[in-house]
């Protein structure tokens, strides 16, 4: 049987209790942790086919990335260069580009192709940290794309060694061809799309962009009660550029979580905090769409809502997955500690996606990251660059 001894660490940082562990070791066996202590105290009778140093540094849950749109065609370059000259967001969505420009590549390339190009993403996502990632659809918007969208996304679930979950977006934006007819697309998404993708069972959730320009209060709400009854659970898109009273739909309709919330209201943030709806911040979206408002986490935690963070990667507003940059934007715009922030890339990320993960446990699966720094805030304060060893995933050395 597989396994694997990890000596060495200067620093176990289990999320869990106790949090840090010093001079510790860690055993995994057939994909899960088996044993962690302190190094002296590990049992003579553990027989490990392969052992890794630390060499004193960190080991930690691998990271957790609850929001992203990693599969798509196309770049949006251009659009950035457009935003740099002033040009904004809306603006260039109104003129057919922003999802739309993205929904036309998608909808051009192969299954293949788009595979491909995702696994790419995720590889180099995982050299960064990332074990565990979200994806959604939402660039076909049209029933054939989705579920090549869908396709892909399930490779992807069997060939990772981590952990992906799927999410249908079907409800991103209304496609050009039903822009006069919007009502045809929301039969369309009833009838076919969600009954299609629940078969599939490659998403566990549905989410739905609720904003001006995209889906209304009132349809997110008929979508998100139609999927739950096929078995969806829920997460949106709310509150990113005007409060939709988002938060509030979150928890009146039972979602796992609330993403962006740029401009989630008190009343919201209290209706989360009673339903336990994570708050997911997107602060690298926010950051590179201008980075004039972030979601108001500091409120958030205050009033008892746990706040995640991911990287929202997808071509238009966040073409980044490095989920430490995003944790360190969330310590400088959103005055986050870095705890609350090692707290969010982790088990808060975890239960977004209603997952046993983000913490070093025996009996759960290993996907652990090893660092080469002294401690688990030095990523967060060198940003930019990696500071990851070592990616161990289900109980294997993967980078
Ligand atoms: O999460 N808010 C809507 N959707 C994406 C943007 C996707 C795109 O621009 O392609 C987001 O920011
Ligand atoms: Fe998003």
């Amino acid at each position: 049987m597989q396994s694997l001894l990890i000596k060495n660490i200067a620093r176990l940082v289990t999320m869990n209790s106790p949090k840090v562990i010093t001079n510790a070791a860690v055993f995994c066996e057939a994909g899960k942790v088996k044993w962690l202590g302190a190094e002296k105290d590990l049992p003579q009778n553990l027989n490990a086919t392969e052992t890794v140093s630390a060499e004193g540094g960190v080991v930690m849950p691998g990271l957790i990335d609850c929001h992203t749109h990693l599969v798509h065609a196309g770049s949006r370059q251009h659009e950035f260069n457009q935003r740099s000259q002033g040009v904004d967001y809306l603006e260039i969505a109104k003129a057919g580009g922003g999802i739309l420009s993205t929904v036309l590549s998608t909808r051009k390339a192969t299954a293949e192709q788009l595979y491909q190009a995702a696994n790419e993403r995720l590889k180099n996502a995982m050299k960064l940290g990332t074990t565990t990632f979200e994806i959604k659809t939402g660039y076909g918007l049209e029933l054939k794309t989705e579920l090549k969208m869908v396709e892909v996304i399930g490779r992807l679930q069997k060939d990772f060694p981590g952990r992906v979950h799927g999410t249908f977006l079907g409800a991103h934006v209304v496609p050009r061809e039903y822009k006069n007819n919007r009502k045809a697309y929301l039969r369309l998404l009833l009838e076919q799309m969600l009954p299609q993708v629940a078969e599939t069972r490659v998403c566990s959730a549905c989410d739905v962009f609720v904003e001006e320009g995209a889906f209304t209060f009132a349809e997110a709400k008929q979508i998100c009660t139609f999927a739950k009854e096929l078995g969806f659970e829920i997460r949106l898109h709310v509150d990113q550029f005007a409060d939709g009273k988002g938060g509030a739909l979150a928890a009146e309709l039972g979602a796992l979580d609330a993403d962006h919330l740029d401009y989630v209201s008190a009343e919201s943030i209290a209706a989360m905090a009673k339903a336990n709806v994570v708050g997911v911040a997107l602060p690298g979206e926010s950051f590179f769409t201008g980075g004039k408002n972030y979601p108001p986490a500091r409120k958030m935690i205050d009033a008892g809502v746990k706040v995640a963070i991911a990287t929202d990667y997808n071509p238009g507003t966040n073409p980044n997955y490095n989920l430490w940059l995003a944790g360190t934007i969330a310590a400088t715009q959103m005055q986050m500690s870095l705890d609350e922030v090692l707290q969010a890339i982790t088990v808060n990320a975890a239960q977004a996606l209603k997952i046993n993960a983000g913490k070093i446990q025996v009996g759960e699966t290993a996907d652990l990251i090893i660092l080469a720094a002294a401690d688990e805030y030095y990523p967060l304060y060198n940003y930019g660059t990696s500071h990851v060893r070592q990616v161990i995933l289900a109980g294997k050395c993967c980078k």
